[in-house]
């Protein structure tokens, strides 16, 4: 879908659907006279999601107007709006709306509205459905155009973060959904080269050899229960100049193109939704593309380290020792505990060999996280709050809920081990989302860190108003929030 911002008067403008909002209690002006009874008898309430398609004879130039409620005009805020006009075009699919018009007055003016509202548009109409085979005739929304009073340079820029990170999100979605018989390690590392040479970002694969020469015996271990050979992905951003700081941000996601739990091998219960323990490699890709195009002054490297874990007839089995890249021994206590085994060869890949100064993971890491935070927020752990705070300022302003979850030494004492330096589970089920962090912290020493468990948020279950069923592409805008940021 093409998106576009334009200046004028909303009753002027040209297009087959024209999307004004309504807050609870308001009237608008330019529906009272027409439509005053459709507010009399409250069927306009400005409740919160509530739309109404009017077909209008005169007074606008679009034939069709969607009012669309914002609630209380006072609680309006851009996470709101993002979701609001997300659902809008949503409702609007299959009308035979070919272009719409997004307009933003009153209480929803201003940048972080423009930026809220194109990253709704854009990931409102959005559908899992690649492999399906198209219907005949089905006509998609061609064009959407935000309408704001005036244009200023403020809003333009705000216009184009917010779509340069919609299409990124749409992309890391895209990405995300494709099933794991296609989307192998080897084709996510296709997909990451895509990116990386459409947007002049330099890039690198690791293969299966070069890292056995390396010595990431975590990561391979995990690998070798499957045909398919494993990757680790690098793809870098230099800032133009050399950029303002010596820092240099990592991004690293979990790639797990499929989870089957290897030879701690999961129930089949819902089994099929592993094809999305890569959402956080998924990630990294679509903030790369954003970042390219956005250009931050600071340097940024996303790592992905991507296997599949499956029980074949050379997997791992509990109770064997590994040897990380940084040297400390694993003993796999649970095969299933995988995703924090490739982590630490890619973290410390991205410190001794790439140089990162900074370091934020994503990764689909633990069930636990979802029993402690739903499906809401994803938790987040560190080991240096300050790093935290611009972290959660990134994350609050690119609307992605996180949550600071406990990561103190005393949660490092259940992965103290006999037979090796460190295991990879602890003794009991409690708190697995902390032990899950605290055996990563043990690799990442003082380099500043964030560690994002969005094993609850990174796809939905349900469709939304607002979004598809299927991944939903977190935590990309907080990443690139974070860069941007950057001082
Ligand atoms: N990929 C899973 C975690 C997961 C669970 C993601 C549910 C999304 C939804 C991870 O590799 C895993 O299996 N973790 C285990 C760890 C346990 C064996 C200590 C878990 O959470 O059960
Ligand atoms: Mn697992
Ligand atoms: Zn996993």
């Amino acid at each position: 879908m093409d998106l576009k911002l334009a200046s004028g008067r909303p009753a002027e403008f040209e297009c087959d659907a024209l999307v004004l909002i309504e807050t609870e209690g308001g009237r608008r002006a330019e529906l009272s006279a027409a439509f005053g009874d459709l507010y009399e008898s409250g069927e306009i309430s400005g409740k919160t999601l509530e739309f109404t398609l009017l077909y209008v004879s005169g007074g606008f130039a679009a034939r069709r107007v969607l009012v669309a409620g914002a609630g209380k005009a006072e609680k309006i805020d851009p996470a709101g709006i993002q979701k609001i006009f997300g659902a809008a075009v949503r409702h609007l699919k299959d009308k035979g709306v070919k272009s719409v018009g997004i307009v933003l007055d009153g209480a929803a003016s201003g940048p972080a509205f423009v930026e809220a509202a194109a990253r709704g548009i854009l990931a409102g109409p959005w559908e899992p459905d690649a492999l399906k085979t198209p219907k005949p005739g089905a006509k998609a929304i061609g064009s959407a155009t935000i309408v704001v009073e005036q244009i200023t340079d403020e809003l333009q820029a705000a216009f184009e973060k917010g779509r340069v990170i919609g299409e990124a999100v749409n992309l890391t979605r895209d990405i995300a959904v494709e099933p794991p018989n296609t989307l192998t390690p080897l084709a996510m590392a296709e997909r990451a080269r895509a990116v990386a040479e459409a947007e002049g970002l330099s890039f690198e694969v690791l293969d299966r050899d070069r890292m056995a020469q390396l010595g990431m015996g975590a990561l391979l271990g995990v690998a070798q229960g499957s045909l398919q050979p494993p990757v680790m992905i690098v793809m870098k951003y230099t800032p133009a100049g050399g950029g303002t700081s010596s820092d240099h941000l990592g991004l690293i996601g979990k790639a797990v193109t499929f989870d089957t739990g290897g030879i701690s091998i999961k129930p089949s219960d819902g089994m099929e939704k592993m094809k999305y323990d890569m959402c956080g490699g998924a990630a990294v890709i679509g903030a790369m593309q954003a970042i390219a195009r956005l250009k931050p002054s600071v340097a940024v490297t996303g790592v992905i380290p991507s296997v599949e874990n499956m029980p074949g007839a050379n997997a791992q089995r509990p109770s064997d020792i590994v040897k990380s890249y940084a040297g400390k021994t694993i003993e796999v206590l649970n095969t299933d505990a995988e995703g924090r085994l490739i982590l630490v060869d890619a973290i410390e890949y991205a410190k001794r060999d790439l140089g990162c100064t900074h370091l934020v993971n994503a990764a689909t890491l633990t069930g636990a996280i979802v029993v402690a935070l739903g499906f809401i927020s994803s938790g987040v752990f560190t080991n240096n709050d300050e790093f935290l705070a611009r972290f959660m300022e990134a994350s609050k302003a690119a609307t992605e809920k996180m949550w600071h979850m406990p990561l103190d030494d005393d949660y490092s004492e259940q992965l103290k081990c006999v037979y090796a330096d460190i295991q990879n589970i602890s003794g009991g089920r409690w708190g697995g989302a902390c032990t899950a962090a605290a055996f990563l912290k043990e690799f990442v020493g003082d380099t500043p860190w964030v560690h994002i468990d969005c094993a609850g948020t990174a796809w939905i279950d349900d469709a939304k108003p607002h979004l598809a069923k299927g991944p939903v592409g977190i935590p990309l805008a907080t990443f690139v929030n974070l860069a941007l940021n950057w001082k």
